[in-house]
């Protein structure tokens, strides 16, 4: 008996045939059902589309296979990690060529004299991580989805993450890229080598262009040497003001934690109904500051003395790694806690200058009261990039309103403190609106001719970032 398929019209089944004359069959999902579970990443409120199909090539000649039939039949294409973005741009338009990325997950070098890895875009930040760690190596761009997104992911979105305050944000590890065009053609972009400066900076260029110039197939990776186990140290606070103003003190006084993380009393009582996991839930702000230093009690003790100074009621330093890690655990799973509040959360990603930052959670207070709505923060407090995350029930049509306003304020408080409106997520759909008043016409015109110049037909994940 022949396999009984889902009806195709004629274009979808045009499209598919082509398709699968260079793809595996495994590797051409056309299920409606399956399609559908491919549609999203992890924003709320942004809109997609229905895929026509989505594809797992596995090797660099099928990318160029999809980009080419793309680009033939004129059918936009949207690149895909692990959708764990925050932004809305890996979300599918309708009839789109959904391109997964997760199959070409190789890790194909691991180089301990120049420090670098090559890998493909699926490999898992976390896999990644713990592969160059046996060979006593670092590969520091730490998101707190680490254990599931992927590198190309990474690089789309430009990611940052905790540890970013001491070793920077992925562009700052990406030396160089293999990127599939829009027509198909393969351009290497960058180097392996510690230095290089010939011509234009593209792979700069591809970090965060959320799959709009091109589709990353392999990458160049900057590693560090593996420093030793953080240690943590919880500072307590009665207000975020308090806590904010010894950030800037610690920042001051020259000291260079590892990570530096607040999360305000609304984010640590979510996490604790959450996950039990114990955090002090009568203060308003906690502060967690880490060393992997050579000495990092010494320095816990001279920054927990700054806290103090700063007002915490209480400075606890972390026993011993363990306790360190379970700091960070509750950390990471802030924004998953403040999503169990009210069903929905809109999460913004304002990054202020760091001397600023007590300006913006004292505005992020104010707007919250104003809309008479729960907003959250947990923020990387050292790069001042806050995440004021809005709960809310998305059955309530004037609280969903109120949430979609609240979340807009907030950018435009960021936006007057000399902030940007995102720090590390990336525009996607979400923020579209808010690039424009970030950076201005000029700026938007000079772009949008850049995105001609890569992708003049409009087939790469149309509709996001510009
Ligand atoms: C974090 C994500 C939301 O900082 O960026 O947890
Ligand atoms: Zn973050």
């Amino acid at each position: 008996m022949s396999r009984i398929e889902a009806p195709r019209d004629e274009v979808t089944g045009n499209l598919v045939d082509r398709l699968l004359s260079g793809l595996p069959a495994a590797a051409v999902l056309t299920d409606p059902d399956v399609t559908a579970s491919y549609a999203n990443d992890m924003a709320s409120f942004c809109p997609s589309g229905t895929p026509a199909v989505v594809v797992l090539p596995r090797t660099v000649e099928q990318v160029q296979h999809v980009l080419r039939t793309a680009t033939e039949l004129r059918v936009p294409v949207v690149p895909q990690g692990a959708r764990t973005g925050l932004s809305g741009a890996a979300n599918a338009s309708d009839g789109c060529i959904v391109l997964s990325l997760t199959r070409m997950d190789r890790i194909l070098e691991i180089n301990p004299v120049d420090r670098i890895a090559v890998v493909e875009p699926g490999v898992v930040n976390a896999v990644l991580s713990r592969a160059v760690e046996e060979h006593g190596l670092c590969y520091p761009p730490d998101p707190s989805s680490w254990e599931t997104c992927t590198i190309g992911g990474n690089i789309g979105t430009a990611s940052g993450g905790l540890c970013c305050v001491k070793y920077g944000v992925t562009a700052e590890y990406v030396l160089g890229l293999d990127v599939v065009l829009a027509d198909g053609r393969l351009m290497t972009t960058g180097r392996r080598t510690a230095k290089g400066v010939a011509g234009y900076d593209l792979t700069r260029l591809f970090v965060g262009s959320e799959g709009s110039l091109g589709v990353v197939v392999r990458a160049v990776l900057a590693l560090r040497p593996k420093p030793p186990r953080q240690l943590v140290l919880a500072a307590e606070f009665p207000s975020a003001s308090a806590a904010c103003a010894a950030v800037c003190r610690i920042m001051e006084g020259g000291h260079v934690p590892s990570l530096l993380e607040l999360m305000d009393r609304t984010t640590v009582k979510a996490v604790n109904d959450l996950a039990h996991m114990g955090l002090p839930e009568s203060t308003e702000a906690l502060l967690l500051a880490a060393f992997d230093t050579a000495d990092p009690a010494a320095d816990l003790a001279a920054v927990g003395a700054l806290c103090e100074a700063a007002g915490a009621t209480q400075v606890v330093p972390a026993d011993d790694v363990a306790e360190s890690e379970l700091l960070l655990q509750a950390r990471r799973l802030s924004l998953t806690a403040l999503e169990a509040v009210k069903g929905t959360t809109m999460i913004d990603d304002v990054c202020v200058p760091r001397s600023r930052l007590g300006d913006m959670l004292e505005g992020v207070e104010r707007i919250a009261e104003k809309y008479a709505l729960t907003i959250g923060v947990c923020a990387h407090a050292g790069d001042g990039n806050t995440h004021p995350t809005v709960c809310f029930d998305a059955q309530d049509p004037d609280e969903s309103r109120r949430a979609r306003e609240s979340f807009d304020e907030i950018m435009a408080l960021g936006l007057e403190l000399g902030g940007t409106i995102t720090g590390e997520h990336g525009v996607g759909v979400l923020k579209k609106d808010w690039l424009a008043r970030e950076i201005g016409p000029v700026g938007l015109e000079m772009q949008r001719r850049i995105k001609q110049v890569f992708d003049p037909l409009d087939i790469l994940n149309p509709g996001k970032v510009l």
